[in-house]
C-alpha cells in the first residue's frame, strides 16, 4: 500500500536522524551544539514532563539533576520563576523549562467553552479569545497551552465534545487554526504568547459508544476526510505542538502509532513541532495490551515519535537503559530532544526564561470582559421563539432554575483558574438590567441534578405574580468534559418536571439551557414559548444572555452539532450517506395500525419511534429577523480537477431588525467510487445586516476540496456531477444548483 511504504521509508529516515526539520539554520546549529554536549541522562530529562505544584525539595532536586524538560499546572509566577531559576542557573547546560497548563477557553477571563465558541461560526472570535487567554496565562508564566482540541465529535454522549468545535471538519478546521493564531500570534518568542498544542491526535472523538477513552475503528477514508483535516489546518497555521490521543485507532494506540505520528504528521505534512503524550498515555499502552510493560511502552513511544512523556515516567525510567542495550538508537533520542529544544528556542526561553508578572498581569481587563461577553452573545443559539423574544415586558419577571445563578458551573469544563467571584450570572445581569425590584427569584431546584420537587409549589405560586418566566436549566460543569459521558442526554434531575410544573402558572416561559453538550429537548421545546441554548458561556454569560433575551443583541448562533430528538439516534450528524434505502416517507410508531403487515411501514432507513431527522440540525439557529438567500450563481458550471469553483450568492435581511446570519455552502458528490455524503460543508461566512440590507457573498472552493480519500488512503478528485446549496442551515430544502468536475 502506497501509504505504508511511504511511512516505512520516513520512519527509517527519522531514526537515522537524517530528516531535518525546517528551522532557522542558527537555531538548528544551536540545537546541534547543545545535543553534542548532552549526556544521555540529560537528553532523557528533556523528554520528561511532570505535573508540579509548588517549590518543593523533590521537584527542585529533579530539576537540578536535569531530569525535567517541562512542568504543567504550576500557575504562580513567583514559583514558576523560582523553579525556572533552578533549571537555568543550577544545571550543567542551563536549559530552561517550559511551563504548561490546560488553558482551554480562557485563563481568568473565561470565554464560552470551545463548542460554544464554535456556535458563533466566527473564527475571529475564537482567535481573539485565544489571544486574551495567552495574554493572561503568560503573565502567570504559562507559555504552553494544551489547546485547541479539534477532535470531531458526532456523539453527544461523549463528554469531551465540550472542548472541541463540533461535528464538522470544515468548521472545526477554521476554528482550530484561529485558536492557533490567537495563542501564538505572529512571533512565538514574544513573552505574551503561548505555544498551541493541537489535540488529541487522532480520532479520539470516535470513541465507541460516546464513552471516553474507548476504542475507535476508523477506516482510512473516514480518518483522512473527517478526523484529520482540522489537525492539518492547525498544523498549517503553525501549531508548535501536538498531543497524541488516549485511544487506539483500529487497535493501535496513538501513543505508539508510527504511521500516524511519523508517517502522516511529519512525513506527509512535514510538521516539525513537539509531540507530547497525553497524561500517562505512553504508560497506558500496557493497559491497552499493546505493550508488555512500561519499558516496552517507552520504546514504542519513542520509536513512534512521541517527543515528551507527560506523567507516565516511562521515558525517565527506561529510555537510557533501552539506548544502552541498543533497543532504541541514540539517533532516535536525539531527534526527540531536537524537537523539544526547537520549541524552547521558538518560545524564546533561552534568551528570556523568566516571567515578568508585574508588568504583564492583565486579568479581567475591561476589553477582555467585553470580548468574552460578545463571544457569549454570539454563541447563543435561538431554537424556538413564538414571538415572546425579544422580551418586551415592563412588569415583573420570574427568574428560576438551577442555572440562573450558578457562578461555578456557568464556565463549564476545564476552568481550572476561573474565579467564580468574577462570573456574572443571568440572575445578576437581569437584576442589573431590569432593576432588582422587578425580578422575583426562586431557583426551584438547587442544582442541575437536583431531584427534590418540594420547592415547586412555592415557585409556581411566585411565578403567578410575574408577567413572564425566565427558566435557566441545563448541566452543571462536571457533567461534561473529560471522562464525563452520559448515556442519557436529557436534562438531568427533575428539571423537565419543574418545567411542566411551571406551566401551571399560566405565564409565558422563556427557557434558556446552559450545558456542555447537545441535549434531547423535545418536550422542553414544546412547553417553552422560546428556547435559547447556550453552551457554558463563561465569565460574562449572564450579561450576554440578558442582552439576547432583552433584544439589545440579536441571537446569531448556529448549532455546531446536530441535536438529536432522542439519544437512540446517536451518533447523529448531518453529513450522512444516502444509503440504498433513503427515506421519503415514514410511518411512525404511533401511526402503525394493529396487526400491520411486515412491510406496511415501508422499507427505508429511519427509526419507528424517532423518525430520521435530528430535533435541531447542524447549522440551525433563529434570529429576531429573517434572511433570504438568492439562488447561488456559478462562474462556471464546469471546473477542472485542478480548478476552482466560484460561487456567488446574495443574502438579504428581509425582517425589520438588524441581525446576523451564517451563509453555509454545502455540496454533494452525486456519484463516486465511494458512496459520498448527502451534504458536506465546504465554506461559510457570517454576515450582519441591517433591515432590508443585502450582501453579495463569493466563495472560492478549490476542486481539491471536493475530492476524497479512497480505501487505499489516496486522495482522489473524480469527474462527475455535484449539487450545491448556499443557505443558513444544513437541512436546506431548496433545489440545488449543479456543477461538474470535468
Ligand atoms: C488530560 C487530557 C488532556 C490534557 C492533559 C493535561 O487527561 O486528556 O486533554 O491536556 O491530560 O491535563
Amino acid at each position: 500500500m502506497k501509504f505504508k511504504l511511504l511511512t516505512a521509508a520516513f520512519a527509517a529516515l527519522a531514526i537515522t536522524g537524517s530528516v531535518r526539520a525546517a528551522e532557522s539554520p542558527e537555531v538548528e546549529a544551536r540545537i546541534d551544539e547543545l545535543i553534542s554536549q548532552m549526556t544521555l541522562a540529560e537528553k532523557v530529562g528533556q523528554l520528561n514532563q511532570l505535573s508540579g505544584y509548588g517549590y518543593n525539595p523533590d521537584m527542585v532536586g529533579q530539576i537540578r539533576a536535569g531530569m525535567v524538560g517541562s512542568l504543567l499546572n504550576e500557575v504562580d509566577p513567583e514559583v514558576v520563576n523560582a523553579l525556572q531559576r533552578e533549571a537555568v542557573e543550577n544545571t550543567r547546560l542551563h536549559i530552561p523549562l517550559i511551563f504548561a497548563r490546560d488553558v482551554i477557553h480562557g485563563f481568568k477571563t473565561m470565554f464560552p467553552i470551545p463548542i460554544g465558541q464554535s456556535a458563533t461560526w466566527d473564527p475571529a472570535i475564537v482567535e481573539q479569545g485565544a489571544r486574551i487567554a495567552a495574554d493572561e496565562a503568560s503573565s502567570a508564566g504559562i507559555r504552553w497551552t494544551f489547546s485547541p482540541m479539534v477532535d470531531i465529535a458526532r456523539d453527544a454522549r461523549w463528554g469531551r465534545l465540550a472542548e472541541g468545535y463540533g461535528e464538522d471538519p470544515c468548521l472545526t478546521a477554521a476554528m482550530g487554526a484561529a485558536a492557533v493564531r490567537g495563542y501564538q500570534g505572529d512571533d512565538l518568542s514574544r513573552p505574551n504568547t503561548m505555544a498551541a498544542c493541537v489535540k488529541h491526535f487522532a480520532g479520539y472523538g470516535a470513541s465507541e459508544g460516546g464513552r471516553d477513552y474507548n476504542t475507535t475503528w476508523i477506516p482510512e477514508p473516514l480518518l483522512r476526510d473527517v478526523y484529520l483535516p482540522p489537525f492539518k489546518a492547525s498544523a498549517d497555521a503553525g501549531a508548535a505542538s501536538f498531543m497524541c490521543s488516549f485511544n487506539d485507532i483500529n487497535g493501535v494506540p496513538s501513543s505508539g502509532n508510527t504511521e500516524l505520528l511519523r508517517g502522516i504528521l511529519r512525513g506527509e505534512w512535514g510538521w516539525d513541532g513537539l509531540m507530547v503524550s497525553d497524561w500517562n498515555s505512553i504508560g497506558e499502552m500496557v493497559n491497552h495490551g499493546f505493550a508488555a510493560d512500561k519499558r516496552a511502552a517507552a520504546a514504542l513511544g519513542a520509536s513512534a515519535g512521541v517527543d515528551m512523556d507527560m506523567e507516565a515516567h516511562c521515558y525517565a525510567a527506561h529510555l537510557a537503559d533501552l539506548v544502552e542495550k541498543g533497543e532504541v538508537s541514540v539517533a532516535t533520542i536525539d531527534e526527540l530532544v531536537r524537537n523539544v529544544l526547537r520549541m524552547k528556542f521558538r518560545l524564546g526561553l533561552f534568551d528570556n526564561p523568566y516571567v515578568d508578572a508585574a508588568s504583564m498581569r492583565r486579568f479581567y481587563a475591561a476589553e477582555s470582559l467585553e470580548a468574552a461577553r460578545r463571544a457569549a452573545e454570539e454563541s447563543a443559539v435561538l431554537l424556538v421563539n413564538n414571538g415572546i423574544l425579544p422580551l418586551a415586558t415592563t412588569g415583573k419577571i420570574f427568574v428560576t432554575g438551577p442555572m440562573a445563578d450558578a457562578a461555578h458551573d456557568q464556565s463549564g469544563t476545564w476552568s481550572f483558574d476561573m474565579e467564580k467571584s468574577h462570573t456574572v450570572t443571568p440572575l445578576a445581569a437581569l437584576r442589573d438590567m431590569y432593576g432588582a425590584d422587578n425580578i422575583i427569584y426562586l431557583p426551584g431546584l438547587a442544582y442541575s441534578r437536583d431531584r427534590d420537587t418540594s420547592k415547586f409549589d412555592e415557585a409556581v405560586a411566585a411565578a403567578r405574580g410575574a408577567d413572564v418566566i425566565l427558566y435557566f436549566a441545563g448541566e452543571e460543569a462536571v457533567l461534561s468534559g473529560e471522562a464525563h459521558c452520559r448515556a442519557d442526554i436529557s436534562l438531568p434531575g427533575a428539571q423537565t418536571a419543574y418545567l411542566r410544573a411551571l406551566k401551571a402558572a399560566g405565564k409565558p416561559i422563556v427557557t434558556t439551557v446552559i450545558a456542555g453538550r447537545p441535549l434531547t429537548l423535545p418536550e422542553e421545546s414544546g412547553l417553552s414559548d422560546a428556547l435559547l441554548f447556550s453552551f457554558h458561556p463563561g465569565t460574562m454569560g449572564g450579561p450576554a444572555l440578558a442582552n439576547v433575551i432583552s433584544g439589545r443583541v440579536a441571537p446569531g448562533g448556529k448549532l455546531p452539532m446536530s441535536f438529536p430528538r432522542m439519544v437512540g439516534q446517536v451518533p447523529m450528524y448531518y453529513s450522512v450517506k444516502n444509503t440504498g434505502r433513503p427515506t421519503y416517507s415514514m410511518t411512525l410508531i404511533d401511526d402503525i395500525p394493529l396487526e400491520a403487515g411486515q412491510t406496511s411501514t415501508g422499507c427505508t432507513t429511519y427509526w419507528l419511534d424517532a423518525g430520521l431527522a435530528p430535533l435541531y440540525p447542524f447549522g440551525y439557529g433563529l434570529s429576531y429577523t429573517t434572511f433570504e438567500y438568492s439562488e447561488p450563481a456559478l462562474a462556471s458550471s464546469e471546473i477542472a480537477a485542478d480548478g476552482t469553483l466560484t460561487v456567488s450568492c446574495t443574502v438579504t435581511n428581509t425582517g425589520d431588525r438588524a441581525g446576523s446570519d451564517v451563509a453555509q455552502l454545502y455540496v454533494r458528490d452525486l456519484v463516486a467510487s465511494l458512496a459520498r455524503p448527502v451534504k458536506e460543508l465546504k465554506g461559510f461566512e457570517k454576515v450582519t445586516l441591517a433591515p432590508g440590507e443585502s450582501r453579495r457573498l463569493t466563495f472560492n472552493i478549490p476542486a481539491s476540496d471536493l475530492g476524497f480519500h479512497n480505501l487505499k488512503g489516496e486522495k482522489v478528485i473524480e469527474p462527475g456531477e455535484f449539487h450545491l446549496w448556499v443557505d443558513n442551515s444544513s437541512d436546506c430544502k431548496k433545489q440545488p444548483v449543479k456543477f461538474s468536475i470535468i
